[in-house]
């Protein structure tokens, strides 16, 4: 039994208790208004039954069954009941309802506000502090999505859920008063109330599971456009753009048809319900004047506590029937947000502070799942100041073994020491902070070229001059001179207003301009005509002695000067040596060098 209560108790109020994790104290504010201004609001109502009572010349001196409380309220307040002092009163009570009202709409707007605030940041911490290797598995239209149109539908499901509870409230006020004026005729309808509810609780159930079946879908839809925008220029130039639209259209129509079982579900709960209350209203006031008899004044009154009370019950229904459209974007969102908690990147709490020998790579293995090992057994030492460079077929495992480095990927056995201590024990965060990572997918920010640089630093003196000189080492500075906007000169979208050699020369001063220990190159000038290479290879080469440099590259031509050159071959180190080494030592160095030689 006790289990029973349990379990209805955490289906029923679960998203009760789901409002309350992010609200608190606030939730209980926003009740206790409603009860109070609701129970004002009755007030004021029974204040007609002795002017109805008046109005109709009965005897007040002798109270009825249903007047009584009333009369002692004013015995209470040492008042006789004259039409003056009922009307005085009446106005007092609406007026207090009024200033009720205003609390209670003002104060939701703040409540739903905060609300709105706290589960978006809610969202995007989880998400900034998801473990690299769980967010590559996830549908970009689900994160997209999730942090745009999901949370405004979490809170119009917040709403209608607040409009609901204020109205059960409502109910409830409006029911006990009725009920203490007259008990039986309040039974009656009662049960009636409770009787309609079966009516619509099948309707209910189809709408909540259509609803997350529709949220679902348009996270599926998102993510297809999202990649339509993304891919833009293949499709178009390939002509693949039709059958793509194909894809998408299939996803549209789910959702149009989901869309279209909604209404209608919806219009059948909204047009049925009217007519429904008012059949069990007539049948009420049928028993209540007929079998009951009651008095012209008590019915009157008793009818505008049902009509209040009808009038809120039909607002339950209808904020019900909305809250459960929206409902499937909650369910989502605690998923989601679950999801991401559970896969959070671990930080040690050492801040790094820069290394003095070297990083090592100790017996690391990697893999994404049971089946692929992506990397077996590397060892290696990296030392300090020095550049060290991947070479290795497509897929051999270079760009896995750089993120494992940056701790992007935690390795599944072995460890990354840094001066001999497990690199788990540092603040991964101020351990990035030192690492200046530049790849072929160039990062532009839709911003001007000077924040997309600093990272929004303040426009001083020193930040200004610091800019200006990455600008000259990466050779923007005739790409700057040529813009009205000097430094100030916008982007647009992932720098559409660049050339892709520009884009990478962005990259690359972003890093310069960062206080950087380690720099990690990823086929960073495979992109790039031979005189940008060329450029980006001399200010590489600049740094070379100053800072640690790893650099993973196809062109070997570009990696004559590393210190070491680690020829890698499905996961595991072939062989390691200086270029001129490993000319001598592998064959299959300088078989990859003669054939690039062609
Ligand atoms: N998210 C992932 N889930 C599962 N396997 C992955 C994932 N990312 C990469 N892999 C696999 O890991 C292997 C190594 O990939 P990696 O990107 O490290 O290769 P690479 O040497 O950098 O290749 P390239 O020269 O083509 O960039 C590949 O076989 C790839 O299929
Ligand atoms: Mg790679």
């Amino acid at each position: 039994m006790k289990q029973l209560l349990i379990k209805s108790l955490k289906s029923n109020f679960h998203y009760l208790y789901f409002f309350y994790s992010v609200l608190r104290i606030r939730l209980f504010f926003i009740l206790a208004i409603s009860v109070l201004y609701s129970f004002v609001d009755a007030l004021s109502l029974t204040m007609f039954i002795p002017l109805f009572q008046i109005a109709s010349g009965e005897q007040t001196s002798t109270p009825s069954e249903s007047s009584g409380v009333f009369l002692k309220f004013f015995q209470f307040f040492n008042l006789s009941p004259t039409v003056n002092s009922v009307l005085v009163i009446m106005l007092f009570f609406f007026l207090l309802k009024a200033a009720f009202r205003y609390f209670d709409i003002f104060y939701r707007v703040i409540a739903t506000s905060y609300f709105n605030k706290k589960i978006r940041n809610n969202l995007l911490s989880s998400l900034s502090d998801l473990k690299y290797s769980k967010f590559v598995t996830l549908n970009f239209g689900t994160i997209q999505n999730s942090v745009t149109s999901e949370i405004l539908s979490i809170n119009n499901a917040f709403s209608q859920y607040i409009s609901v509870i204020q109205n059960v409230i409502f109910v409830l006020v409006y029911i006990g008063l009725s009920f203490l004026t007259n008990p039986k005729f309040t039974l009656i309808v009662i049960v009636g109330g409770w009787l309609s509810r079966f009516l619509f609780k099948s309707l209910y159930k189809s709408s909540e599971a259509l609803s997350y079946s529709i949220t679902s879908e348009n996270h599926k839809l998102s993510g297809l456009v999202l990649q339509q925008v993304t891919n833009f220029k293949y499709l178009k130039s390939t002509s693949l753009m039709k059958s793509y639209l194909n894809k998408i259209n299939t996803t549209v129509d789910t959702i149009e048809k989901d869309v279209i079982v909604l209404g209608k579900t919806s219009a059948k709960v909204m047009s049925f319900r009217e007519p429904i209350i008012v059949i069990f209203l007539i049948i009420a006031i049928y028993i209540q004047v007929n079998v009951l008899g009651g008095t012209f004044g008590a019915i009157v009154v008793i009818l505008l506590f049902f009509y209040r009370a009808f009038g809120s019950l039909m607002s339950v229904q209808q904020s019900w029937t909305a809250f459960l459209k929206y409902v499937g974007s909650v369910v989502h969102y605690e998923k989601f947000i679950s999801e991401l908690k559970s896969e959070r990147e671990a930080q040690g709490g050492l801040p790094f502070e820069g290394f003095e020998h070297h990083i090592q790579l100790d017996a690391i293995s990697f893999q994404y799942n049971e089946n692929a090992k992506i990397i077996t057994d590397v060892s290696l030492t990296i030392p300090k100041n020095k550049t060290l460079a991947f070479v290795g077929k497509s897929g051999s495992g270079k760009t896995t073994l750089v993120n494992i480095l940056c701790g992007l990927l935690s390795p599944t056995t072995g460890e990354v020491r840094i001066d001999s201590k497990n690199m788990k024990a540092y603040s991964l965060d101020s351990f990035r902070s030192k690492i200046g990572f530049i790849s072929q997918e160039t990062v532009v920010f839709n911003d001007t070229l000077f924040n997309n640089i600093t990272f929004w630093a303040p426009k001083n003196e020193a930040n200004l001059k610091r800019f200006y000189e990455v600008i000259e080492q990466v050779d923007l500075t005739e790409f700057v001179e040529k813009s009205v906007l000097k430094e100030d000169v916008a982007l647009g979208d992932n720098g559409v207003v660049m050339s892709g050699g520009q884009r990478q020369r962005l990259s690359i001063a972003r890093e310069l301009y960062k206080d950087i220990e380690i720099l990690l190159l990823d086929e960073a000038t495979s992109a790039l005509d031979s005189q940008t290479e060329k450029f980006i290879q001399d200010s590489v080469d600049n740094l070379k002695g100053k800072i640690t440099i790893i650099v993973i590259a196809h062109r070997l031509s570009t990696i004559k000067n590393a210190d070491t050159i680690v020829l890698i071959n499905n996961g595991s180190i072939e062989s390691q040596g200086s270029y001129s080494e490993l000319l001598v030592s592998s064959p299959t160095f300088s078989k990859m060098v003669a054939l690039q030689e062609l």
